[in-house]
């Protein structure tokens, strides 16, 4: 059975979505090259991306810099873990249009479509997630998933943004469709300091009793838990994280003032609050896959893994209040069907 924990050397990956688009302009081949590079000579070797980042540019990005470090001879094909997802619809000549798609065919198409992009050096990829998920579609997308693995097109399947329910329904379905040979490998879903629901709904803890790996996606709440983001007008007028609730005027202010506690820890440590709030995603047996653009931030980010916090200290991060305001637009929380926390 494939063990995410196992096959990734350190316990940390990086997000690619903001090389694409999202959180300013696009970086370019020669810098997604030397993030990857310097990602692997560093031991991280777990890489996430989805189709939807940059419409299939984060994949192609991704792909090409993998592809190049193998020819260069840094790290193999088998060495590396690349993540990808299918399942929201958006439309780049109406970027307001949001859905969710897991039908059979869908799934099918949209794995060969990302296994294109990815390119040949890549050929397969070890971990599919459904980026969010349609529980009246779930027999119809993990039977595709079961094909795909008997293909050797994916390694092992994941969900994003799941609840338990459905992620028990969507186990049993892929065991009964591999004849015991798959599980749910992975649940990826949004975690920090600042966005702490699967820890109050239980969510943690039943992917740690079912041996899922719980794959943390913006552990530094998209940069809030930087310090570096003061004020929404810090952000450029193309940075998504324009619309979201979290940092508009009303909220900011009372969200940084989280910070104190982890900006207490971080000075005791001599470390940043980043790296405070990627120590503590450790802590609680997550995954965190941070995303940036900046080789000294990854590095700083790969550095936080040697932090080691005190049962006090997680305690007390731990109880740190949640953020004001919603994770998404609260139309995009409809769209996603997150309306229990709306
Ligand atoms: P996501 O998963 O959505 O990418 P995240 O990991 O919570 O979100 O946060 C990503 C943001 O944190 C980015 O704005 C990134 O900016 P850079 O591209 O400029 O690095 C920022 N970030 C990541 N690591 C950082 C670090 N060590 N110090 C400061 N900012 C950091």
């Amino acid at each position: 059975m494939f063990s995410l924990t196992k096959k990734i050397i350190k316990h940390q990956g990086i997000g690619c979505m903001s090389w694409a688009e999202f959180y300013g302009s696009p970086i370019d081949d020669i810098q997604v090259l030397s993030l990857v590079k310097l990602a692997i000579e560093n031991g991280v070797n777990f890489f996430d991306t989805a189709d939807v980042y940059g419409y299939g540019v984060n994949e192609e990005q991704l792909g090409s810099a993998i592809s190049k470090i193998m020819g260069q001879g840094i790290s193999t094909r088998e060495e590396i873990v690349l993540a990808t997802k299918c399942g929201i619809i958006r439309e780049k000549d109406d970027p307001s249009k949001r859905g969710v798609d897991n039908s059979y065919d869908y799934v099918m198409n949209k794995c060969n479509q990302s296994l294109s992009r990815l390119g040949p050096d890549i050929g397969y990829i070890d971990l599919f997630y459904l980026h969010r998920v349609n529980k009246d579609q779930l027999e119809d997308s993990m039977k595709a998933m079961a094909v795909l693995l008997d293909e050797g097109k994916i390694l092992s399947v994941g969900l994003s943004e799941a609840s338990i329910d459905v992620i028990e329904k969507a186990n049993s379905l892929l065991k009964e469709y591999t004849q015991g040979k798959h599980q749910i490998s992975a649940l990826q879903t949004e975690l920090s300091l600042m966005s702490k629901q699967a820890l109050s709904n239980g969510l943690l803890d039943f992917c740690r009793d079912n041996d899922i790996s719980f794959v943390a996606y913006s552990p530094l709440c998209r940069a809030l838990l930087t310090g570096e983001i003061e004020n929404i007008d810090d952000l450029g007028s193309d940075d998504f994280r324009r619309s979201l609730p979290r940092f508009q005027k009303e909220n900011i202010k009372d969200n940084l003032k989280l910070l104190d506690a982890v900006k207490s820890i971080a000075c005791d440590k001599s470390c940043t609050t980043a790296q405070v709030a990627l120590a503590w995603v450790k802590s609680i047996g997550a995954i965190a896959i941070p995303g940036t653009t900046k080789e000294n931030n990854l590095l700083s980010n790969i550095q936080s893994l040697a932090i080691n916090l005190t049962d006090d200290e997680i305690h007390l991060l731990s109880n740190i209040g949640s953020a004001k305001g919603y994770r998404y637009t609260e139309a995009a929380m409809r769209a996603y069907g997150f309306d229990d926390e709306i």
